[in-house]
């Protein structure tokens, strides 16, 4: 098990400049974390380059991006996009001619998943040949990188990928039950990680969410040594979660979002950087907060430890601009509902004692439980009710803070990274943000 280690004080190194190069590994969508991490190297003046998961076509052929696609991307990167498709796991993949784990688990039903069995002998082919593409696209883009890459430069190389959910009905069902079913319509994780359809998508997490960030230090080995050898330097960073630290009763304590089915593919990652920073090479992965993104909406209650980022804020650093963020929050709720009225609540879901059982960090990630699903998903709800708009929630606000602290966190921190594994928690965020803005 990892130790806890938070990051505690603003770092102050500044290693980018003009000319040094960003790589971005993985797309860029409109909430996601990376945004932190792109508007600091563009305010460095780094040159920005993208990569692309690619699209599937309509017999589920991997493509690159078309002229349009490629244009739309590097626009909203504001940089080149070295355009070979990068989709990491192999759900999609098999031996030619032969079946591929989406086709296998394609005809498994509501009725039948939970006793339906797998081929591990032809699975395990599948995944030999969605590794060996991914890392045959890996080599391919860090050939056209090396040419973009001057010697002597410094180079930051960012690792997005998350995910692995293979796409087919039933899971679509399961996940609803999952990771937003109470009462009747809840599911335990246990059911699904017992299945082979669970032990399934657990090894396709660890391809897309983990290995890809092995394969990304492998593949740049060559770029590094001669960055290296010409005086500049190589930094690897990637997104981890292993819970947060958040203002609990004027105290600053480790809580989680349960269930996080990913949670055994983001600790290899962290194994990952361990293992590379023993070899010597800098990469750090920085366990963030539950934010509100594309790739975290499924999970219905997720963002409501983002609230006592509120609090945070007052303790670290009140006065007006704090309280402008706490006025930004009260007009997104319905007349008559007090922003107080709505962080009460919140205090008292987090006093319950279902909650605090989860708050294990020993045994974490651990199962989801009833009284927990209806506890956190009924109070989402709720929470949700207390706005004006569905679509206009605190909670994107507060997202939106947490994404802007963590940029200039983790850019400084990586000119100098202090260990392979980072929490930031609400307190140093809320302490950047301060520094930014009060
Ligand atoms: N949102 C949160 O609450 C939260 C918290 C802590 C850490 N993170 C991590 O931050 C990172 C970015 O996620 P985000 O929440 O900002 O969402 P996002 O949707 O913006 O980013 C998801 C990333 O995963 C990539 N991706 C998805 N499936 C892929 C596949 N099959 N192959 C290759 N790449 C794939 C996408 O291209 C994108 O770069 C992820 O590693 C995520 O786990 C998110």
């Amino acid at each position: 098990m990892t130790a806890l280690t938070p990051l505690r004080t603003i770092p102050q190194g500044n290693l980018f400049r003009q000319g040094d190069v960003f790589v971005l590994f993985g797309e860029l969508f409109g909430r996601g974390y990376a945004n932190g991490l792109i508007n600091e190297a563009r305010k460095a003046g780094m040159t920005i380059i993208g990569v692309t998961v690619g699209r599937r076509d309509e017999n589920n052929a991997l493509r690159a991006l078309t002229d349009e696609e490629l244009a739309v991307a590097e626009a909203n990167l504001g940089g080149r996009i070295i355009n070979v498709p990068l989709m990491a796991g192999f759900d999609l993949d098999a031996p030619a001619g032969e079946l591929t784990p989406t086709d296998m688990i394609a005809d498994m039903s509501l009725k039948s998943w939970q006793t339906d069995k797998l081929d591990w002998a032809h699975i395990e082919k599948c995944r030999e040949v969605g590794v060996s593409r991914f890392k045959n696209s890996v080599a391919q883009v860090m050939a056209e990188l090396d040419r973009r890459i001057p010697d002597g430069s410094n180079v930051f190389f960012a690792h997005t990928m998350a995910g692995g959910i293979p796409k087919v009905k039933v899971f679509l069902a399961i996940a609803n039950r999952i990771y937003k079913g109470r009462g009747e319509r809840f599911m335990s994780t246990r059911a699904l990680l017992d299945s082979d359809l669970g032990k399934l998508i657990l090894k396709n997490f660890d391809e897309v969410t983990a290995n890809t960030f092995q394969y990304l230090i492998e593949g740049s080995a060559a770029i590094r040594a001669r960055v290296e050898q010409t005086g500049g330097q190589v930094r690897y960073t990637a997104y981890g979660y292993h819970g947060t630290e958040i203002l609990l009763d004027g105290e600053y304590q480790w809580q989680t979002y349960t269930s996080y089915t990913q949670g055994q593919a983001k600790m290899r990652l962290e194994r990952i950087a361990e293992a590379a920073w023993e070899q010597g090479v800098k990469a750090t992965v920085y366990n963030c907060p539950e934010i509100r993104t594309n790739s975290s909406d499924i999970f219905v209650g997720v963002e409501l430890s983002l609230f006592p980022l509120l609090f945070a804020l007052r303790k670290e650093c009140d006065g007006p601009w704090v309280e402008a963020q706490w006025q930004a929050c009260r007009e997104l709720l319905q007349e008559g509902t007090s922003l107080e009225a709505l962080l009460q609540r919140i205090d008292d879901y987090n006093a319950n004692d279902v909650m605090k059982s989860f708050r294990n960090y020993a045994a974490w990630p651990m199962d989801n439980s009833e009284a927990l699903a209806n506890l956190m998903i009924g109070t989402s709800e709720e929470i949700t009710q207390m706005h004006k708009d569905r679509k206009a929630l605190v909670t994107d606000h507060l997202s939106a803070l947490v994404l802007e602290g963590t940029g200039p966190l983790m850019f400084r921190e990586t000119s100098q990274p202090s260990a392979p594994v980072l929490w930031l928690s609400h307190d140093i965020i809320a302490k950047q943000l301060c520094l930014l803005h009060a």
